[in-house]
């Protein structure tokens, strides 16, 4: 069997620099790298609309953002299939079965869902179409046989919870589905960006974010503004780097050619870092260089963005095509999983003329 990817993002807004660390940048580098022999990346309003029932509207409004922010990456309908998780209803069949296979208790356990629960306040009214969400992305991974799935490290417990499916599903009705592995970033820093006020994660309630689609002057304010060291006051003072948010984005964006480009009294961030330490470097220095190396992430970003707004029908046809397509893949799974428990009844003739010998006189 070959390597295949499926990953995917919830639509409640547009996306961020934390998508594009904790994930994005990762899946175009992937669909580029040629290792894989599909890749399926699913905007996820079924999942977002769990905890947003009330307000279908939102999820409405943004699959159309969260496909713009896919393709201003470069992520390419040519060589990965987008998609609208609502539009393959074969997902909720499997997730019906597979709940079969997953305790209450075992729902409860999940961190994610846990802070979840804090952060939206649901205490004890939790829908149960949110409780049971892990079972859902575990059809969404299953149903693509997905060896692979790029994702945040918020995404852990999803991934356990889907492998722990499988292999239940495995032993009890023979070897059916495949057990995916996550593919987390491989720099700290990109595995839990903070917010631009030093927040443990970037969200659009906390107002802390800046967007893939954010106009140039609003991201140069954003980091002007951004939380540093709040002991650093006066530039001859050392200042700390650990948990200075400015010096994070750096650990996440910055590469050695940066400095000869933007800064070239410095050789590399860690001589950087040393000068801030020792004192003697001001803040507005270092977050000028932040701002020159985001422009250059998010500029040709943004340019792609605003060709790809021009043709709005054409990224609805695209959704479609990819829709049709990733259809066809689940559809055959789906047809696997009936076979395998047994509740293919009329494709099944060896059933068809036991029943009849059982029952004739
Ligand atoms: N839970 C993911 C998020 O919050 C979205 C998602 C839904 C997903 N199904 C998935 C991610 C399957 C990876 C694989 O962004």
């Amino acid at each position: 069997m070959g390597k295949i990817i499926l990953t995917g993002d919830r639509p409640t807004g547009k996306l961020h620099l934390g998508h594009y660390v904790g994930s994005l940048r990762r899946r175009v580098e992937l669909q580029n790298s040629g290792a894989f022999d599909r890749v399926f990346i699913m905007i996820a309003d079924a999942q977002a609309l769990t905890d947003n029932a009330d307000n279908p509207e939102k999820i409405r409004q943004n699959i159309i953002e969260v496909a713009l922010d896919y393709l201003a990456c470069g992520l390419d309908p040519e060589k990965t299939t987008i998609f609208i998780q609502s539009q393959i209803p074969e997902l909720c069949e499997l997730a019906f079965y597979y709940m079969n296979l997953v305790t209450v208790s075992r729902l409860q356990r999940n961190p994610t869902v846990k802070t979840e629960i804090q952060m939206r306040g649901f205490s004890t009214s939790i829908p149960v179409g949110f409780f049971t969400y892990p079972i859902s992305q575990a059809s969404d991974i299953t149903a693509f046989r997905a060896t692979t799935v790029p994702a945040g490290e918020d995404q852990e417990p999803m991934i356990e919870q889907t492998r722990e499916i499988v292999r239940r599903f495995n032993a009890i009705y023979g070897d059916t589905l495949v057990e995916p592995e996550i593919l987390l970033p491989d720099n700290a820093a990109c595995l839990r960006l903070p917010g631009t006020d030093g927040k443990a994660k970037m969200s659009k309630s906390l107002g802390n974010c800046i967007y893939l689609s954010d106009p140039a002057d609003e991201v140069r304010n954003r980091v002007m503004s951004m939380y540093t060291d709040p002991g650093h006051i006066r530039v001859q003072d050392p200042g700390k780097v650990e948990g200075n948010t400015v010096f994070t984005y750096l650990d996440a964006f910055c590469r050695p050619e940066h400095f000869a480009q933007y800064l070239p009294d410095y050789a590399s961030l860690d001589e950087l870092k040393a000068h801030y330490q020792r004192g003697g470097l001001g803040d507005v220095k270092v977050k000028k260089f932040l701002n020159a190396i985001l422009q250059e992430v998010l500029e040709p970003i943004r340019a792609r963005r605003q060709e790809f707004e021009q043709d709005i029908p054409a990224i609805y046809h695209m959704l479609k095509d990819g829709s049709e397509a990733a259809r066809e893949v689940a559809a055959a799974t789906l047809a696997d999983v009936r076979r395998a428990m047994r509740i293919d009844y009329f494709d099944d003739a060896e059933l068809i003329a036991e029943q009849s010998m059982k029952f004739k006189k």
